[in-house]
Order: C-alpha cells, then structure tokens, then sequence
C-alpha cells in the first residue's frame, strides 16, 4: 500500500544520501512528472538543483510563460528559454513521426547541454521519468522494433557526462500525483493531463510549420478550456486535438470553404498503456465543435476519434 509522505521521507533522504553537495540540472516540461521530480529534488538538496525550462515552441497556447511564472512562484530556481525557432528549424520538411522525435530529442539535447555548460560544476541529470515511460521504452522493441521511442527516456549522449537521477521512476502517474499533493504543490498543476514530450508535433500529421501550429493551439485551447468550463476536465486522463492532413469541402454563409479537419481525441486511462475513448456529452461536442469551426480560421470540420487503446494508441503518431 503506497503512502505518499513515507515516500517523501524516504526519497528524500536517499537523494540527500546520494548527491551530497553536487549539482543538479533538471529540465522542467511543465508537466507533473518534472515538476514533482524538481520540488522533491528541492526539498533535498535545495539551490543546488538548477532546473531548466525549454520552449520547444510546440507547448500548449501560452503556456511557457504561465508555467514560468508558477514554477517561479513555487520558489525553484528555473530558467526559461526560449529555443522555438532552433525546434522548428530541426522539423522542416519532416514528417516520419519516429524522425520527429528524434529531431526533437536532438534539439532538445543541443539546448539542454549548452545550458547545462552554463552552470559551473554541475554532475548530475535528474528526470522525471516515471514506471510507465520506463516499461514502455524497454518492452516494445520487439523484433518488429520501438512502437514509439519515448524520448525523454535514457539516450543522453556520452558528451554530457552526467549521472543521472530519477525519483520517480517506481511510480505510476496516480502515485505522482499524490506525492505532489502531499508536497503542497498546486492542485491544478497536479491535474494537469499528460502531455507529450514532442508536444504538438506529433499531433500534427505531416509536416510542421509556424501556421499549423497556432492553428493547432487555438482549437486545441477552445477544447481544453470547454473541457474545464463543463466540468469535464478532471473525468478525463488526456485530451488534445489533432491536425489532420487533409482538407474538406464546406460551406460558410454562401461560400464554398476548403480547410482543415481536426480530430478530438479524450480518453480515460489509469497509466497511459490501455485507454478507452470517453463518452463526451453530445451537447458538449456539438458545442465544442462549433466554437471550433467559429473561431479558428482555417478549419471548417471537427470530428470524434472513437478508437480505444489497443489497438490505436492515444497519440496519433
Ligand atoms: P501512446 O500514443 O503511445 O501514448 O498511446 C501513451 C502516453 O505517452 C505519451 N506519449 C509520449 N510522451 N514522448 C513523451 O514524453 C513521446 O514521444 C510520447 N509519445 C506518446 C502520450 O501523450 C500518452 O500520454
């Protein structure tokens, strides 16, 4: 039976036990995961742990500076940077959702050790990698190879030479969550749905560029804020949008119309490894959808994903 704050008291000794007075770098994504890891981490070491906040430019609508302005607020000691134009200049002309993340987890690194180079003596690499990141990246390469490579697990190259730390990595995400109540940290944050490490990216089929990504925040704002405004955002494990590739013919006062399609896509899960496609209110969908199509330029049709994990999986790519 887990219990959160025997988990605080313990890990944070064994982090005081094992780094003494090194320092740590700790890149913060705004999810719950690193920023459980960082105030744990906090808690145990203090100043010595220097977290970092990278804008891959693929985040959600406003959302590094909000999230840097809490992070501040809850007293870590975090710099943001803002690397978005290095990330999309990474993903020009890609498209291969694999070759995606690997552009991306490069970009990443390159920002990461170039920061990292920036605070003096610094030795180890603490991450928020939890169970489930860990099982998935070890247990699908089949001999059909990696379904997707997460990649926030492991891969640092050798250059780097940090030892890393992972505090979380025996937890699932419930457990996560409660550790970080127990912390004191903001409910909200704490409630926050998984989000992907490639971020929008992969939620964006074929190629990425500027103006699909704003097209993208903004239908995906109008979801999450309606998921929030109907009290249906905590029944759900993970919701976003979808950009599709494609365009569809419709009709706007007496105009022919040719935009985009997005998908919706929420589901309930315990872990992320199964996941069943909620049973949104239709009121809601229709409401949502109209939003959608009325506000986002450039998209005319929203449609429902209805498939459950396995055999899709959340993410589209
Ligand atoms: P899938 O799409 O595999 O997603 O059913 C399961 C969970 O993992 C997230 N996900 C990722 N997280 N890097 C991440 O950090 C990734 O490349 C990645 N791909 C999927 C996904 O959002 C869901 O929560």
């Amino acid at each position: 039976n887990f219990t959160p704050n025997a988990f605080v008291e313990e890990i944070v000794a064994e982090m005081k036990e094992k780094i003494g007075d090194d320092k740590v770098v700790l890149g913060l994504s705004g999810g719950v995961d690193s920023t459980v890891a960082a105030v744990l981490l906090h808690k145990a070491i203090g100043k010595n742990l220097y977290c970092i906040f990278v804008n891959n430019g693929l985040l959600r609508k406003n959302e590094f500076q909000s999230v840097l302005d809490q992070y501040e607020g809850m007293g870590l000691n975090v710099k943001g940077v803002d690397a978005s134009q290095r990330f999309y200049d990474a993903l020009a002309g890609v498209v291969d959702p694999e070759l995606k993340r690997k552009a991306i987890g490069n970009a990443f690194i390159e920002v990461f050790d170039v920061e990292s180079h920036l605070i003096e003596d610094v030795t180890w690499l603490a991450q928020g990698t939890i169970y489930p990141d860990v099982i998935e990246s070890v247990s699908v390469k089949g001999p059909s190879a990696t379904i997707k490579s997460h990649h926030n697990v492991g891969g640092l190259p050798d250059y780097m030479k940090l030892k890393i730390v992972e505090p979380l990595r025996m937890l699932f995400k419930d457990e996560v969550r409660r550790v970080g109540a127990s912390l004191g940290i903001d409910p909200e944050l704490l409630g926050r749905h998984p989000f992907p490490g490639p971020g929008l990216s992969i939620r964006i089929l074929g190629d990425i560029t500027l103006e699909k990504v704003q097209i993208l925040q903004d239908v995906d704002k109008v979801f999450i804020d309606g998921l929030k405004s109907w009290g249906l955002y905590d029944k759900v494990w993970q919701a976003g949008a979808i950009l599709l590739p494609v365009n569809s013919v419709g009709v706007m006062g007496d105009e022919r119309t040719y935009e985009k399609v997005v998908a919706l896509r929420a589901v309930e899960s315990t872990d992320g490894m199964t996941a069943d496609w909620v049973h949104l209110p239709y009121e809601f969908l229709m409401k949502v959808s109209n939003d959608i199509i009325n506000k986002v330029k450039g998209v005319n049709r929203v449609v429902y994903d209805i498939s459950s994990k396995p055999p899709a999986t959340i993410e589209w790519e």
